[in-house]
């Protein structure tokens, strides 16, 4: 089965809409990302299941926690709400709960914690689909939230979107305060200029530029690498303390994840088509942005994904042998799966 990622057109898709993406794993239109085989096996019945839970989870998750958009002001929920549920991998929440299975962390601890990531990601993309930004149309299969709605009011989605995550991660809910500091610390960071908006910057200024591979790697880990290694970081941090060795690998897993979400996100939008990808295809090309293909070519992006991926296997490995049950083997196999999932993805 190989559903377009234009899951549900509809912006009023229920909480419980499932956002099946069975079947997407390797190959497709342009083919896989990397060359490379699944380390795991990516129809494994169980893991398409698992993910499918944790999508409607999140979905529920967020719905609950977004203010309605019969309360004041109006239109502004109703485009948060937009800009937030209905569409969507939910790489980043998926990455929260596989790493809170790591650490035993509750699953209504794990809610919070992966919606409040979830937000800041639907923050960035209204964000970054303004004229003033990508000058996209096109997101999730769906009119850009200032096309549906208009451009204060999605800057605005933007906004709110970011200060609802930081209120979810100081909720009571999550019951440690110290941690619950550390958290919104962490999130913090990685969203702020020394995360996802100061590569939001660099890639601004980067336009028809040649960047070097150190640059474009800075670019691509702060744009979109701070984000998800947080979410992985986050989700292990709702559960029991790791070792420092535990958390260096763990991190070293989750800096190599984020940057391999970006390379196959900058070969999928040369590869794969508008209608696979849910939004505008050929953009960066067109728009003279620095990318792993314009910089390497496509089969050396490829190629350099499947490194990465590589890169995230090893630094699992040293959490435990990946698949065995007990110890962090099979929780971090989770994490493995992810890793492949983002490698082989088609939109
Ligand atoms: C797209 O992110 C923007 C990037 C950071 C590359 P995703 O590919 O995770 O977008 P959705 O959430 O699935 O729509
Ligand atoms: C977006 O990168 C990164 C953030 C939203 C922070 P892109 O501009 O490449 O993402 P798409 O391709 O529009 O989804
Ligand atoms: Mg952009
Ligand atoms: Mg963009
Ligand atoms: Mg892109």
């Amino acid at each position: 089965m190989s559903v377009s990622p234009n899951l549900d057109k509809s912006p009023s898709a229920t909480p419980d809409t499932p956002l099946s993406l069975e079947g997407r794993g390797a190959g497709g239109e342009g083919g896989s990302a990397s060359n490379s085989p699944p380390l795991l096996p990516q129809g494994e019945r169980g893991f398409f299941d698992w993910m499918s839970t944790i999508q409607t989870r999140v979905e529920a998750a967020l719905d609950r926690h977004l203010p309605d958009a019969s309360s004041i002001p109006h239109r502004l929920h109703e485009a948060m709400r937009y800009a937030a549920l209905g569409g969507g991998k939910r790489v980043r929440p998926l990455l929260v709960f596989a790493a809170g299975e790591l650490t035993g962390a509750a699953p209504e601890k794990l809610d919070l914690v992966a919606a409040a990531v979830e937000l800041i990601h639907a923050y960035s993309l209204a964000h970054d689909d303004l004229p003033c930004m990508d000058d996209d149309v096109l997101r999730r299969g769906r009119p850009t939230c200032h096309v549906e709605y208009d451009e204060a009011t999605a800057l605005l989605v933007g906004d709110s979107l970011q200060t609802l995550a930081f209120e979810l991660l100081a909720n009571p809910a999550l019951g440690d305060p110290a941690r619950q500091v550390e958290m919104i610390a962490l999130l913090a960071r990685a969203s702020g200029s020394r995360g996802m908006a100061g590569g939001q910057a660099i890639d601004l200024a980067a336009v028809g530029k040649p960047l070097t591979q150190p640059e474009l790697e800075l670019m691509h880990a702060c744009k979109t690498g701070a984000l998800i290694r947080a979410a992985v970081l986050l989700g292990a941090l709702a559960g029991a303390p790791l070792t420092a060795e535990q958390n260096r690998s763990l991190d070293r897993f989750a800096r190599r994840a984020g940057l391999l979400f970006q390379v196959v996100d900058d070969i999928l939008d040369c590869t794969a088509s508008t209608a696979t990808l849910g939004k505008t295809a050929g953009k960066d090309e067109a728009a003279a942005k620095p990318t792993y293909v314009t910089l390497l070519g496509l089969a050396a992006a490829r190629a350099y994904a499947a490194e990465l991926r590589g890169e995230t296997f090893a630094a699992l490995s040293e959490l435990g042998e990946l698949g065995e049950l007990g110890e962090l083997g099979k929780p971090a196999a989770r994490l493995g799966q992810l890793a492949d999932f983002i490698c082989h993805r088609q939109f």
